[in-house]
């Protein structure tokens, strides 16, 4: 499970505009780059957990009610931002989970997303088997270990592996699944929130790193939601009177103003290397004039997890709703997340690339 994009979106100003956009993409033929490969939770997991022993998987009704087939396991009614990221790339079928995806796909990207996985290996545990950011870089490196066999020519799988777009979107979950979840995890009693965001940063460092030593060269990294505005965290913890609880964005910023400094670190370190930082603060701040969509989940009822209840019935105008249910956004939500990571719309949204100017980064 995992998270949030915070309050308010500006959704019914800009998704007039978008679709005139989605349609302009969706007709071009050649993807921007050859190849997309997506790393983090469950704001992107498209069936990763579907075969895992977890409560965090989403492949059963009211999810996918939007979906042209049926519920895959995306933890939203209908598309997910990696799916419109993909799309605003010009690609024309989705990036398949890691266990689904074929010799023929994985030369165009894998989907190594998982509901409930973190930085740290044990967070999410306690809703059972998720793969963390250190076996999804695993599993990364045995799909970079099958393109080079296909491709018969290591120089070629190199300089080709470099011109591909990497996403990586993960922590909600270090916070959600563990340090706000003091039952179940000591974190919180051992490190004050600034030290935990250290931490977290210290091994998220080293992490990117190694998806840089198995050849990645354009990787965007989003940085982490207010949380605490999470219709789940609000029913948990209150607010005091404010819109959203004020201790939990606060250990989420801690942890967004040392990543910043991270990409630029990485920036320096590696010079052949283009990383960008997407704030999502930023992009979930309402536009001026724009309508403040309601903050309660579209599923109405919840499982004491946060998720839908099996076969309960959604709210009919899903596109009037930023959360499908109590920490995931909506397919209208997911697609103003994706479009302004793909092209900025304020200046603050993205640092220093969006991710249509990293596609164009030659290399
Ligand atoms: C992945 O494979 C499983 C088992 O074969 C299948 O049930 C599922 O629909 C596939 N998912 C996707 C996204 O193709
Ligand atoms: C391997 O790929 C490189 C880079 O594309 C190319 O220059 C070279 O000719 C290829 N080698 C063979 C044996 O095809
Ligand atoms: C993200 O954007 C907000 C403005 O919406 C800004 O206050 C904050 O400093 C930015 N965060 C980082 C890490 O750049």
């Amino acid at each position: 499970m995992a998270s949030n994009l915070g309050l308010l979106f500006p959704l019914l100003l800009q998704l007039a505009t978008l679709m005139q956009f989605l349609t302009v993409i969706v007709t071009s033929q050649q993807p921007q780059v050859p190849c997309f490969f997506i790393f983090g939770d469950s704001l992107v997991d498209n069936g990763n957990n579907n075969r895992l022993v977890t409560q965090a998987k989403a492949n059963y009704s009211p999810y996918g009610v939007d979906f042209p087939q049926i519920p895959t396991g995306r933890f939203t009614n209908g598309l997910n931002s990696a799916d419109y990221i993909a799309q605003f790339l010009g690609f024309t079928t989705f990036i398949q989970p890691y266990p689904n995806a074929t010799n023929e796909e994985i030369v165009r990207g894998v989907n190594y997303g998982s509901g409930a996985a973190g930085i740290l290996e044990e967070s999410g545990s306690r809703l059972g088997d998720r793969i963390s950011l250190s076996q999804q870089l695993v599993r990364h490196a045995t799909i970079v270990a099958r393109i080079k066999l296909l491709q018969r020519n290591i120089t070629f799988t190199n300089e080709y592996l470099k011109r591909c777009i990497y996403t990586v979107n993960m922590g909600s979950n270090d916070y959600i699944n563990n340090y706000f979840m003091p039952n179940d995890y000591t974190s919180s009693r051992i490190y004050t929130p600034d030290q935990y965001a250290t931490l977290l940063i210290r091994r998220y460092s080293l992490q990117l790193r190694t998806l840089y030593n198995l050849g990645a060269r354009k990787i965007a990294v989003f940085g982490l939601g207010l949380i605490g505005c999470t219709p789940y965290e609000i029913a948990m913890f209150g607010t005091n009177g404010q819109p959203c609880v004020e201790s939990i964005n606060n250990a989420v910023k801690l942890f967004n103003d040392k990543l910043k400094p991270l990409i630029d670190d990485l920036n320096n370190d590696f010079i052949d290397g283009s990383f960008t930082y997407i704030n999502i603060t930023s992009i979930s701040t309402p536009q001026e004039g724009a309508v403040a969509p309601p903050n309660v989940p579209c599923c109405s009822q919840l499982r004491p997890d946060g998720q839908c209840v099996p076969n309960s019935t959604p709210c009919p105008n899903r596109d009037l709703f930023i959360w499908f249910d109590g920490f995931h956004p909506t397919e209208v939500a997911n697609r103003v997340l994706a479009s302004r990571s793909y092209k900025e719309v304020s200046p603050m949204d993205t640092d220093p690339y969006d991710i249509s100017q990293l596609a164009q980064i030659s290399i």
